[in-house]
């Protein structure tokens, strides 16, 4: 694209579309990190994602908080290993044999890790189209991670997205306010390699799938 895109210019072509395409084909949970640090001018531009990213009412409720420190890490560490080793007791036999072999979460290694929080009481947005369904809010900063995760992928950088957490251990260890809730655990850094295919695809735990379904009514 050159310059600003202008509605109805068309100002995005049909090599950039291929490219956005192949991105999100290509873009992949990471988990597997080289230790080398990431430069911090890319990481702020990439975080500028937050900044363009829509939200309910404008209310942009992201809170996002760098876990820097040796002790912040080691909780979450922790914290991760307590949860997946409860996650484990809920499945039996083979299921329970591949889920011990998986590689959740590559947070011992990746240079940067960052919280992500919802602030559910936004004032900002003045509460525009969250009355019947305030959980936009919460919506609102799972998209903007989205564009995080694209952003980070094009500058070559992987991102591993981590659910296995007790967010309210998390915000007790971090020091968290009271009214803000965990939507993403991000692992951030130099992938050590890049894979065409879900890691949980290849180890045989789930197949994307082949086509998206659209029911009409
Ligand atoms: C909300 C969310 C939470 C996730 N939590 C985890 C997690 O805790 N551990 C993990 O290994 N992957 C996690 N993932 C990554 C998914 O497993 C991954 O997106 C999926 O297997 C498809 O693979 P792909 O992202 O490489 O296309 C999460 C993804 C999302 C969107």
């Amino acid at each position: 694209m050159k310059g600003a895109a202008v509605i109805g210019e068309g100002a995005f072509s049909a090599d950039f579309r291929a490219e956005l395409a192949e991105l999100l084909r290509w873009r992949r949970d990471v988990r597997h990190f080289r230790r080398d640090p990431v430069d911090e001018a890319v990481l702020a531009r990439c975080l500028d994602a937050f900044r363009l990213a829509p939200s309910v009412g404008l209310s942009e409720p992201w809170r996002l908080i760098r876990v820097h420190s040796e002790g912040a890490r080691a909780a979450v560490q922790a914290n991760f290993e307590t949860a997946n080793a409860a996650a484990l007791t809920g499945y039996d036999g083979a299921r329970a044999e591949l889920y011990a072999g998986l590689k959740l979460s590559g947070m011992r290694e990746a240079p940067v890790h960052l919280a992500v929080f919802c602030d559910d009481s936004a004032p900002k947005g003045q509460g525009l189209g969250a009355r019947t369904m305030p959980e936009m809010r919460r919506y609102s900063v799972a998209g903007a991670v989205m564009q995080l995760w694209l952003l980070l992928r094009a500058e070559g950088l992987g991102m591993g997205w981590v659910s296995i957490l007790d967010p309210d251990r998390l915000a007790r260890d971090l020091g968290i306010d009271d009214g803000w809730r965990l939507v993403a655990y991000l692992c951030i850094g130099w992938p050590e390699a890049q894979e065409n295919t879900p890691e949980l695809e290849r180890m045989g735990w789930e197949r994307r799938a082949t086509h998206v379904r659209v029911e009409t009514r």
